[in-house]
């Protein structure tokens, strides 16, 4: 008993002088309200956001004990690094707009804000009203204006050509990719897995997987995902019709990614290629193009840089996170 008491002493003396020592505390500049933006949604990210992501940064006393303002100033560091919303009016209209939908992305993701920040600052958590308002507000970014009878003919005869396979149908008539992977022209075959819509450049996307990718998904097997696994992921330019629905417009371009351990080591295990245009023209210069395409499904490495949850596995977190 007697021990024990002595150790708390201690302990609380060591905690009470750590308290001399410490990070130097993050410069603090207050950030006016993003321009452009509505009260609602500045609101949101000012209350959700700016700890990390500007330089007005509220730190609150618990946040200064050492050691947690050491994991607090990393935060910081790092997060205004990636992201700095006090620079917004340097940023040309479209980055902003990529800016925000990276940022809904991360936040749909379940990424942002972070864990370990919302559990101490439950305030931060952002409930399913804002990110409808987020979704609503980045919709309104990227006008849908209506287009004419002409427009919407020829890429309705896209569409079909797409569906028939007259588009480019044989491997021969497309170039390889400069890492040197051939078309697939069989994807349209392919089970279509998933469907996402990005609202700051206006394109629609379907995301196909072939037998292999299928099977790993009824298996629950897709963490990694096994060797011979390919996606496909095209994307359609958003077509605002006179009625006010929304279709398929002009075809932009279809991406792989192709699973194979040893062939694709270099490359996280994936063999990467994209094709734009109607013409299917290989894109990239090099085969270094492939860094690119790696940088952006970073974030998703503890999913095996898949981004694309098929629709059983939402289901199956939901009901695991509810446990
Ligand atoms: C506790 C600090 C913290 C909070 C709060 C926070 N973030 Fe982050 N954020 C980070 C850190 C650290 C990184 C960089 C490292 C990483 O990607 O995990 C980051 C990265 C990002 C990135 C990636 C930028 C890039 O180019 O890769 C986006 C987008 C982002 N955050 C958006 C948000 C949004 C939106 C919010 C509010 C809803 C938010 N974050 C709240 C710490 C935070
Ligand atoms: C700007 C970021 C970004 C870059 C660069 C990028 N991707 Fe993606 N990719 C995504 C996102 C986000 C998704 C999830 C689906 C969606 O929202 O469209 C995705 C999904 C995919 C998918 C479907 C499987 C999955 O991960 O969900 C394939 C295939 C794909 N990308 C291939 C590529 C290839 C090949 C390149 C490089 C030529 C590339 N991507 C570059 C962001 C990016």
């Amino acid at each position: 008993m007697k021990k024990a008491s002595i150790i708390l002493i201690l302990v609380t003396i060591c905690i009470g002088l750590l308290q001399f020592i410490g990070p130097e505390e993050p410069e603090y500049q207050p950030v006016n309200d993003l321009t452009g933006i509505p009260q609602e949604v500045n609101a949101i990210i000012r209350s959700s956001c700016f700890d990390c992501h500007s330089t007005q940064t509220e730190l609150r006393w618990y946040d200064k004990l050492t050691p947690a303002n050491y994991i607090v100033s990393n935060h910081i560091a790092k997060g205004r690094e990636a992201l700095d919303f006090s620079t917004w009016d340097s940023l040309a209209p479209a980055d902003q707009n990529t800016k925000l939908y990276y940022s809904l992305n991360k936040i749909l993701q379940g990424e942002m804000p972070l864990f370990s920040y919302t559990a101490i600052h439950p305030n931060a958590k952002l409930s399913t009203d804002d990110i409808m308002t987020l979704k609503n507000f980045l919709i309104t970014r990227t006008p849908r204006k209506p287009i004419d009878s002409i427009q919407i003919h020829e890429s309705n005869q896209q569409f079909s050509d797409f569906v028939d396979g007259k588009m480019a149908l044989s491997k021969q008539s497309v170039q390889p990719a400069p890492n040197g992977i051939d078309y697939i022209p069989d994807y349209r075959n392919w089970k279509v897995i998933s469907i996402s819509d990005r609202f700051d450049n206006g394109t629609m996307r379907i995301i196909y997987g072939n037998d292999i990718a299928v099977k790993a998904i009824q298996n629950h097997a897709t963490n990694p995902w096994p060797d011979g696994a390919i996606f496909a992921k095209t994307a359609w330019k958003q077509q605002a019709n006179a009625d006010g629905s929304i279709t398929a417009g002009s075809f932009v371009q279809v991406e792989f990614m192709i699973k194979d351990t040893h062939k694709y080591a270099a490359t996280n295990d994936w063999g990467w290629a994209r094709w734009r245009g109607t013409d299917l023209k290989p894109y990239g210069g090099k085969a270094l193009f492939t860094a690119e395409c790696i940088a952006c499904h970073q974030p998703m490495k503890n999913n095996d840089y898949v981004f694309t949850k098929p629709l059983y596995l939402k289901d199956y977190q939901q009901k695991t996170n509810k446990k």
